[in-house]
Formats: structure tokens, C-alpha cells, sequence
């Protein structure tokens, strides 16, 4: 068997066979769209519903909370980004700074981020388009998952459809469009903010932690167990931040990598941040926080109580057509993720061909099958959970690779260094154990059984054939 603690050689594009290249062909305003693409979507159109059931009006600290640790990984972030310029993020950083098997467990971890991401986003996406399907009468047992009393999310599935025929279309022309919505996206929240602004009641805030600081199992009212607190608040919100990692993963389609991975991780980051906490706090400050817990479109009913409906529906069309720009995003770094890790040789090398358009088609049909059935059969708040489970694996393993980097090579050059690295690293990541804590019970043993089947697999097929592992046994 090969060693498992092989470790890999980041190989320029340039020494790689043509079939095995990807085109660079982005530069940092499709960078930092791509990020706030990817970053502005379901966690805060609708998981602040979610979020507020579990914490009140504290949901805003847990945005807060949230927000400080994903900034935190999103340095470490960038610092690794341009030091490796390199498809596969997470996963090639830890490939290359530990070894095999942990690049396996982080790589395993992002598919099941990515995966979870496109199928998560699109089912929030079905929750804003299914009051205007229904206005045309679509049935309304065709637009939920079994588990919340339909048969199937058909709307879900083909959003998916629709961004995986982009995706193979080209990369460049879903960039370019993916620019445009993104515009769409912010001035609908911008018009959210500034709607309910004059409704700001400050005593919607009291009581502002009804329900506690740590996560805890309480039985709500219709007699079911749930797990609420801030942080088991914070634990989803999380999902509303990441996507700035999407970006790391066109390292190798970008011109510069070493200035416009930095430009585009860390801005994308702190415009989202600043409209994050503008819209929670208009959110919570516009409606007493349990009218609209849970709703499956939180925004777009809030400005229906207030009396906005014409805004409610802007709201509501905004999401529909600029949604699908953070489907794009996760199904794209997907992609590549399956592609570098097929090249690797730790899955089938056949998947890893690219197309003459520089897209690798077969990963991206085989994740739409995937990711779609997802999508069409398991609700929001579970398929966000265990996102964020895979996410926050990846966080803690690109963290510790850029602090183990710093003390195996402080000379090397860094085109960005992570600002007080070592507090800024350890804030990362016991943040992040703090929220994979957090998150519901039921998560983490999903969790855990899905890298049981990682495992397995790793060892029945990637042990014996991957490159790094034949290099290192000559
Ligand atoms: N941050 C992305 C969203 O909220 C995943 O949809």
C-alpha cells in the first residue's frame, strides 16, 4: 500500500499535460463577485429564520460570532490561497503541508461542503420561487421534501439542472453573468435595510437571549426536541459567510493569482459582513423575532407584515434570479475539487478530463445526479447543518497548515501574510471546534458516518493508486 503520509508537489500549469490543465481566464473584480456570488445567498434570505428560532433577537450575535471566526479562517485563507496557487483549496493545501490521508478527511469533508452547498441553496431558492409557482397553479406537493409533507422539490432539481448546463457551457460566460446577478442580489438587500428602517422598534430586542448562550436541548412547543442558543444559532449562521473559499479553488483559472486571491478572498469577506449585520439588525428591529422563525422566505414576509408588499415581491424575484450566482459558485469549486482529487489519483483518473471548453463535464453531470437528489429530498436546516460540518473541517486544516508553514518555512515567500498570525490562527480554530460542537447532535453523527464511508473508500481505492503515494514509494 502507498504511505499514507505521502505528501504532494504542487505542479505549475504550466508542466501539466493539456488535457490536465485548467484555462486562466479570471482576474479580481470575477474574483471578488464570485466571493459575494457565493457568499450572499440562503444563510441570510433564509437561515436567519433558522437562526432566530434558536436565539431570539441574539441572532445577531450569533452573526457576529459567526463572522469573527469565518474572517479569521478567510486570512489563513488567503495567505494559503497565494501561497499555492493551486485548484483544490483546502484540500491541496493539506496535501501538500501534512500528508494524504488528512488531505483524504479534508477533501472528503469539502465534497461534502460543496455537494451540500448547491443542494441547501437551491432548496432555499425553491422556498422564495414556490409562492410565485403556486400563484400559477403549481402543485404545492411538487415543492417540498417528504420529511415537511411533499413528495419531491421539483423546483430545487431544476435550478440545478439549469446551473450545471452553465457550468458546461463554459466557465468564462458563467463568470460574466454571475457579475451581474451579484448586483441584483445586494441592491435587493440594500432595499430590504432601507424599507424596514423606518418600522426599527427597539423593543423587539427584549428579552435578547431568550433562549441562552450555550447550545442546549430544550422540547419546543409542538412537542419536539430542538437544540437552541446562541450558538447553536451561530453553528448555522455560519453557513450565511462562507464562500469566499470558492474562490481559493479557481487558483488555477486566475491570471494573478498572488494579488487577486487576497483582493477577492478578504474584500468579498468584509462587504458581507457589513450587510450581514445591516440586514439583521433591520430584520430583527422591523418584527418580534418568532413571527418569522422558520419561515421558509423570513425576508421576503417580513416586509409583507409591514405592510411592503410590493418590496416583499422585488424581494422575492431578486432571490430567484440571483440565487442560483452561490449554486454556480459551490457547483463549480465542487467540480474542481472531485477533478484534483481524480488527477491525484485518490478517485477514477478518467473523471479528471477536461472538455475542449476547459470544463471537466462528466464531474459536473455526475455532481448535478447527486446533488440534485439531495435537493429534491432532505430539508434546508439538515443539509445546511452538515455543510457546515464539512466546512468547518476544512477551516481548522487550512488553518493549521498556514501555522505549521509559518514555523517549517518563514522565509518562504507569502504575496499576503495573515495579519498577528498565530492569535489570528488559534481564534480560527477553536472558533471552529466551538461550532462543530454546536451544531445539532444528529449532525455530527451524520457526519462522522460520512467519513466512516470516506474511509473506506480511501482505503479500498486512493491508498493503492494515488500519484504522491507511487512517488514516495519509487
Ligand atoms: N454563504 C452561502 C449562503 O448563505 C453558502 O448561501
Amino acid at each position: 500500500m502507498a504511505r499514507w503520509n505521502a505528501r504532494k508537489t504542487i505542479v505549475a500549469a504550466e508542466d501539466m499535460a493539456p488535457e490536465h490543465r485548467l484555462t486562466p481566464s479570471l482576474s479580481w473584480p470575477h474574483l471578488v463577485a464570485l466571493g459575494v456570488g457565493a457568499i450572499v445567498g440562503t444563510g441570510i434570505l433564509t437561515l436567519i429564520g433558522v437562526g432566530a428560532a434558536k436565539a431570539g433577537p441574539a441572532v445577531i450575535l450569533s452573526f457576529s460570532i459567526a463572522g469573527v471566526i469565518c474572517a479569521a479562517a478567510a486570512l489563513a485563507y488567503a495567505e494559503m490561497a497565494t501561497m499555492m496557487p493551486a485548484s483544490g483549496s483546502a484540500y491541496t493545501y493539506t496535501y501538500a503541508v501534512i500528508g494524504e490521508l488528512v488531505a483524504w478527511i479534508v477533501g472528503w469533508s469539502l465534497i461534502l461542503e460543496y455537494s451540500l452547498v448547491v443542494s441547501a441553496v437551491a432548496v432555499g431558492w425553491s422556498g422564495y420561487a414556490t409562492p410565485l409557482l403556486e400563484a400559477v397553479g403549481f402543485p404545492h406537493l411538487l415543492t417540498q421534501s417528504p420529511e415537511l409533507g411533499g413528495v419531491v422539490n421539483v423546483p430545487a432539481i431544476f435550478i440545478i439542472a439549469v446551473v450545471a448546463g452553465l457550468l458546461i457551457y463554459g466557465l468564462k460566460e458563467s463568470a460574466t453573468l454571475n457579475a451581474a446577478l451579484v448586483l441584483v442580489k445586494i441592491a435587493a438587500l440594500v432595499v430590504f435595510v432601507a424599507v424596514t428602517l423606518p418600522y426599527f422598534d427597539a423593543a423587539h430586542f427584549d428579552p435578547f437571549m431568550p433562549f441562552g448562550f450555550p447550545k442546549h436541548s430544550v422540547i419546543v412547543p409542538d412537542g419536539h426536541p430542538a437544540e437552541v442558543g446562541v450558538m447553536a444559532a451561530a453553528a448555522i449562521i455560519f453557513f450565511a459567510f462562507y464562500g469566499f473559499d470558492a474562490i481559493a479553488t479557481a487558483a488555477e483559472e486566475t491570471k494573478n493569482p498572488g494579488r487577486d486571491l487576497a483582493i477577492g478572498i478578504v474584500g468579498s469577506m468584509i462587504v458581507c459582513v457589513v450587510i450581514y449585520m445591516a440586514v439583521a439588525a433591520a430584520a430583527i428591529g422591523a418584527l418580534a423575532f418568532a413571527r418569522f422563525a422558520n419561515s421558509p422566505e423570513p425576508l421576503a414576509l417580513i416586509l409583507r407584515e409591514i405592510g411592503q408588499p410590493l418590496a416583499a415581491k422585488y424581494l422575492a424575484v431578486s432571490a430567484v434570479v440571483a440565487l442560483p450566482t452561490v449554486i454556480l459558485a459551490f457547483f463549480y469549486g465542487q467540480s474542481r475539487i472531485f477533478f484534483v482529487m481524480a488527477r491525484d489519483g485518490l478517485l477514477p483518473q478518467g473523471l479528471a478530463r477536461v472538455s475542449g471548453r476547459g470544463s471537466p463535464i462528466r464531474i459536473t453531470v455526475f455532481t448535478a445526479i447527486v446533488v440534485a437528489a439531495l435537493a429534491g429530498f432532505v430539508p434546508l436546516a439538515e443539509l445546511a447543518a452538515l455543510a457546515n460540518a464539512g466546512t468547518l473541517t476544512a477551516f481548522i486544516a487550512v488553518t493549521v497548515c498556514m501555522l505549521i508553514l509559518r514555523r517549517r518555512a518563514p522565509d518562504a515567500p507569502r504575496r499576503f501574510r495573515t495579519p498577528a498570525a498565530w492569535p489570528v490562527g488559534i481564534v480560527a480554530i477553536l472558533g471552529c471546534c466551538y461550532l462543530l460542537y454546536s451544531l445539532p447532535q444528529r449532525t455530527q453523527i451524520w457526519f462522522v458516518c460520512a467519513h466512516i464511508v470516506g474511509l473506506v473508500i480511501y482505503f479500498a481505492y486512493g491508498a493503492r493508486r494515488s500519484v504522491a503515494g507511487r512517488e514516495a514509494e519509487g
